[in-house]
């Protein structure tokens, strides 16, 4: 029975470290997915954070804005600089930027 308890116990704790890490290999699309769309909507319209489509005000903000923006969290959004490297960043804003249509 113990052993039972710490298998899961294990597994628990296992899912719980997961939420908020995408995948090191994970595309843009599926980090904005796991860590954006709850807030800013599926297809970019938003919700509880605003628009980040075509014609939204991230539309016409740099890169640099955008990157800030997730790395350091503003008002009521999150930071995610100890979910996302790199790489990753870069793909998420990539994939930002190619539903904007630019
Ligand atoms: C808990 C909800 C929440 C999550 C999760 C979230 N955001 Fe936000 N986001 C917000 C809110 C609220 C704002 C507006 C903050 C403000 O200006 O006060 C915002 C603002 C932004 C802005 C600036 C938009 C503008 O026009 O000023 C960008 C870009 C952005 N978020 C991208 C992202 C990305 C990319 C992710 C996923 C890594 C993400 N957000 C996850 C709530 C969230």
């Amino acid at each position: 029975m113990r052993r039972v308890m710490g298998l899961a116990l294990a597994a628990w704790l296992a899912v719980g470290c997961s939420i908020g890490a995408p995948s090191e290999d994970a595309t843009g699309e599926e980090i904005y997915e796991q860590l954006c769309a709850r807030c800013h909507g599926a297809d970019l319209s938003g919700g509880v954070g605003p628009a980040l489509g075509p014609d939204s005000n991230s539309a016409i903000e740099t890169d640099e804005f955008i990157e800030f923006t997730i790395m350091n969290g503003r008002g009521r959004m999150p930071s995610f600089s100890s979910s996302l490297d790199e790489a990753q960043l870069g793909r998420l804003v990539d994939y930002i930027r190619s539903e904007q249509g630019l």
